[in-house]
């Protein structure tokens, strides 16, 4: 994509908004990852912050539940010593009827510097970073089923962590992916760092029908698919978003699809299982598998906030580089 027709960035191809993966460069993302590796050390220091955004405010605005991404992106803008303020949509005056562009306008009067959204509808966080006024960047935290692009650059930290290299490795994501904006933006990221067998497992009714343009294998078959695979993404049933008639039960979507130990041992024996969370123990997997040696999951977590403190440092910094 021309960097004049990508709004994520400058003119000088600089991230300033954090929208999509799509059109972003492999150069960029690594540039996103080796930036958050720097700052994995400062969460294990006994004074967890870095003076590089003091004096910024960062406003994280989510109109949908969030547990470990708004709670990261706080720890993540604090670490870096800029002012959070936290904007809850369900106290908010958008319940009284205010559009998302006079909210937007209202906290831009307050000279915020930076949005993190999070709203149920697909393109919001790009509606606002085309309405945002010149020194304002704006981050996705997830729109509808579009798109989760910090996470799925901790996920892709995370996989880096333990296997080094992309540019090797078979990665299955596994579930409910017609529904998932994390699966969107992982295979678009998977893809984009050079990994070179991306498996997409689940049920027929779980996968979309155009899966296959985007690179990927598709397996039907839980076992099948995680054979011989580095890395498992399993993905929650986002029963919020499905139309009923999509799965039996929740019991038999366990039988056929969820991760036992007994499963897992199809997969390399040094695989490791990931979860953006919230997991459902018992449905897309089993709690010996959630806990067990092979899991990063909480790893996962961890990884988000150095993540995070590196888009929103480099997103202000190329912002105050303009302004
Ligand atoms: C994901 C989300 O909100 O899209 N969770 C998260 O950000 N940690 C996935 C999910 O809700 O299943």
């Amino acid at each position: 994509m021309n960097n004049t027709h990508n709004l994520q960035l400058d003119h000088n191809g600089r991230l300033r908004h954090f929208l999509t993966i799509e059109g972003l460069s492999q150069q960029l993302l690594t540039e996103i990852l080796n930036t958050a590796a720097g700052f994995t050390g400062v969460t294990e220091r006994s004074v967890k912050k870095v003076p590089l955004c003091r004096g910024k405010v960062v406003v994280n605005l989510f109109f949908e539940t969030s547990t470990r991404t708004r709670t990261t992106f706080e720890l993540a803008a604090k670490r870096l010593s800029a002012d959070v303020l936290n904007f809850n949509a369900g106290i908010s005056a958008t319940t009284k009827g205010e559009t998302l562009l006079d909210t937007l306008r209202n906290l831009e009067a307050m000279h915020c510097d930076m949005f993190v959204v999070r709203h149920e509808a697909s393109g919001a966080a790009h509606f606002f970073a085309q309405h945002a006024a010149p020194n304002v960047s704006i981050l996705n935290a997830g729109d509808g089923r579009h798109s989760h692009p910090t996470q799925a650059m901790l996920d892709m930290f995370t996989i880096r962590q333990h296997k080094g290299d992309f540019t090797n490795l078979k990665v299955a994501i596994v579930g409910d992916i017609q529904h998932s904006r994390v699966a969107r933006s992982q295979i678009l990221a998977l893809n984009t760092l050079g990994v070179p067998e991306i498996r997409l497992v689940g049920p027929r009714t779980l996968i979309p029908a155009a899966a296959e343009s985007l690179g990927v294998k598709i397996y039907y078959d839980l076992c099948a698919g995680i054979q011989d695979v580095d890395v498992i993404i399993m993905l929650r049933l986002q029963k919020e978003r499905m139309a009923t008639g999509l799965l039996p039960s929740e019991h038999e979507y366990f039988r056929l699809f969820g991760l036992t130990q007994e499963r897992l041992r199809y997969a390399h024996p040094n695989a490791i299982v990931m979860h953006p969370g919230p997991i459902n123990r018992g449905v897309e997997m089993s709690s010996e598998v959630a806990d067990g040696s092979s899991s990063v999951i909480l790893q996962q977590v961890s990884y988000g906030i150095a993540v995070r403190m590196a888009i929103i440092a480099m997103a202000l910094g190329n912002n105050e580089a303009i302004s």
